[in-house]
């Protein structure tokens, strides 16, 4: 029950103030996985005119799969981390040659493509397909390290599978994906990890750390 309130409070507040953005518009599988391998290192605002220019450029997989390397490194320039295009391009070859051009439908497939890591395949397969995994990258850790009053060091390797388990009961079968993208934004704009803005938290009265006043030393991260 408990859990149920979690999970309507948290949408409501998601419908209420989420970022709208074209991957959102229109999460075909194609758009989201490229929309988040652009954020992989790149915020939003800096992402968003360099996302509508790449699909105009290359709107579906096939066209990826075929691009010439100068003109998708033009559409790069300026995102850093120039292997991301390049492994972009890799991947849609390789669907397009051994999948017959359709994204595979689950995080545990998903991780076969190239440039696909758990954390994309849990977004991928959550906004895209609908299925009901945990997308874990830095911000699922401080939300839910908080909300949890959780202490594991998320240094560790093994930090990963354990907020996957504490995550996924939480995750409302019918809306996977826009769970998964209330915690981005959550942790993003309220749930942040110098200021958070507790007041103004949909959270609050589950957040375990709030109760304790711990927020600020969570996530624990021991080594640097
Ligand atoms: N950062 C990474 N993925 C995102 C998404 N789908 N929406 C907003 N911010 C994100």
């Amino acid at each position: 029950q408990t859990i149920r309130t979690f999970q309507s409070t948290f949408l409501t507040w998601y419908d209420q103030n989420r970022r709208v953005l074209p991957w959102r518009e229109n999460p075909q599988p194609y758009y989201v996985w490229l929309s988040e391998i652009m954020l992989q290192q790149t915020q939003v605002q800096t992402v968003l005119p360099y996302f509508e220019r790449f699909i105009q450029t290359f709107p579906d997989l096939a066209s990826l799969a075929a691009a010439p390397d100068d003109v998708l490194m033009k559409c790069w320039e300026g995102l850093g981390y120039y292997a991301r295009a390049r492994n972009l391009k890799r991947a849609a070859q390789q669907i397009m040659t051994d999948y017959n051009g359709q994204f595979p439908q689950t995080a545990t497939a998903l991780l076969d493509i190239i440039g696909i890591g758990p954390y994309t395949a849990g977004a991928v397969a959550s906004i895209a397909f609908n299925e009901v995994v945990p997308a874990v990258d830095g911000n699922a850790y401080r939300v839910f390290s908080r909300i949890f009053n959780d202490q594991t060091d998320i240094s560790q390797s093994k930090a990963s599978q354990h907020f996957r388990t504490l995550i996924q009961p939480l995750i409302p079968k019918d809306r996977p994906g826009d769970f998964n993208q209330a915690v981005m934004d959550l942790g993003a704009s309220v749930c942040t990890t110098k200021e958070p803005l507790c007041l103004f938290c949909p959270l609050q009265a589950f957040c375990q750390s709030y109760a304790q006043g711990t927020m600020l030393d969570l996530p624990v991260k021991k080594k640097k």
